[in-house]
């Protein structure tokens, strides 16, 4: 069964085709970034006039290096959300008029969903069975979303079945991640730079840098809640110290690069911090973690997380750097197994920005 993605829910445009649900005969991912970058954020105006010039030429790109033909297509799948509404929509009418045009069953996925989805097409061996069916010793699973607008834990009793667990009240982390670059004076998207920047402190180092100046937020309502924005306050603060002192260009640079590889390191203690909270409450429940989202591609986070637990034990599942990112392979994918788990979805599903499955 040939699938069809299309993702358009923030500053990516992607198309996929996919073999079934795990197999990439062609993925298509157009960044905008160089779009937004000078606005310091995503302009949702911009973002959705550049979706609907890039839809049609990608398609074609996508068919092609997927030596298919859009007649051989069996199913479209789009995400219908969270995202940008106006975003969403350009996806979302594409895919429906693609869907009434061809006479092919439509599938609206979720796009956090997808997100943990990626983690299983990235680790397609382990997966999925010779039968194409998702493997279920892998499951009850703990999911990790760590993305520019969410950081939720969620628990997956098996494939298509979600319990939201956990949330932030304010920041996701790759929020976090941008505003602290920011404050730093460092580019959009600010998660790449960050982890550069704080690679090159680490590398300078003899010894493994000084006690960390910053602190994990304590959410008091609720232990398993996440907060950032008070770790972008101490960032802050510290960026404000800095520039009262008359420092030149290279201290001034190192002292950025220490904030930015205190601040990651935070980051990632937080979460680190708060799964094995969640795992030592639920003794052991879950049997694989499955991460996800822009902020994933962080290798920071992936060896604080990888190298916390028993790989044999308790297997963490991470997406390759090109599926931790927006793409329309982790929707084709995630759309298929709900196709045969529920079927089509209905032509009348409208763009949604904010979906209750991880309620605020
Ligand atoms: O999932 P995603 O592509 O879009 C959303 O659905 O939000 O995530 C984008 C976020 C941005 O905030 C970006 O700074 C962050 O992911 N990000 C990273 C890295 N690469 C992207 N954060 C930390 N380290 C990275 N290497
Ligand atoms: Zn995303």
């Amino acid at each position: 069964m040939k699938t069809l993605g299309i993702e358009t829910s923030c500053d990516e445009t992607s198309i996929a085709v996919l073999e079934d649900g795990h197999k990439i005969l062609s993925l298509e991912t157009f960044s905008q970034i160089d779009l937004h970058k000078r606005y310091g954020g995503v302009v949702p105006e911009l973002a959705s006039r550049r979706h609907s010039q890039l839809l049609t030429p990608l398609l074609a790109r996508a068919l092609h290096n997927a030596h298919c033909t859009l007649q051989e297509i069996d199913l479209i799948c789009a995400t219908y959300g969270p995202g940008l509404v106006g975003a969403l929509m350009t996806g979302l009418s594409f895919a429906k008029t693609l869907a009434l045009d061809l006479q092919k069953p439509f599938v609206g996925v979720n796009h956090l969903q997808a997100h943990l989805f990626a983690a299983l097409l990235s680790n397609a061996e382990r997966s999925f069975t010779s039968d194409k069916e998702i493997v279920s010793s892998l499951f009850p699973a703990l999911g990790l979303i760590v993305s520019g607008g969410h950081c939720d834990l969620v628990q997956i009793d098996r494939w298509g079945d979600f319990t939201a667990l956990s949330r932030s009240i304010d920041d996701a982390p790759g929020e976090a991640f941008d505003k602290a670059a920011q404050l730093l004076g460092w580019s959009y998207p600010g998660g790449p730079i960050i982890e550069q920047q704080a690679r090159l402190y680490r590398e300078k180092q003899k010894s493994p840098p000084a006690k960390n100046p910053f602190t994990i937020a304590k959410v008091k309502a609720d232990l398993n809640l996440f907060s950032f924005s008070g770790l972008k306050t101490q960032v802050y603060y510290a960026v404000e110290k800095l520039k009262k002192q008359q420092l030149n260009s290279e201290t001034l640079l190192n002292r950025k690069q220490e904030i930015a590889y205190f601040f990651q390191e935070c980051v990632c203690s937080t979460i680190e911090e708060k799964i094995k909270r969640l795992l030592a409450k639920k003794g052991n429940h879950y049997r694989s973690l499955l991460v996800g989202g822009g902020v994933s591609a962080n290798q920071n986070l992936k060896k604080t997380l990888v190298s916390s637990f028993d790989q044999k034990e308790f297997p963490v599942l991470w997406p390759t750097k090109q599926l931790s990112l927006d793409q329309a392979a982790m929707i084709a994918g995630t759309g298929y197994y709900q196709y045969l788990q529920k079927g089509p979805s209905s032509l009348s599903l409208g763009a949604q920005g904010r979906i209750p499955f991880l309620k605020k």
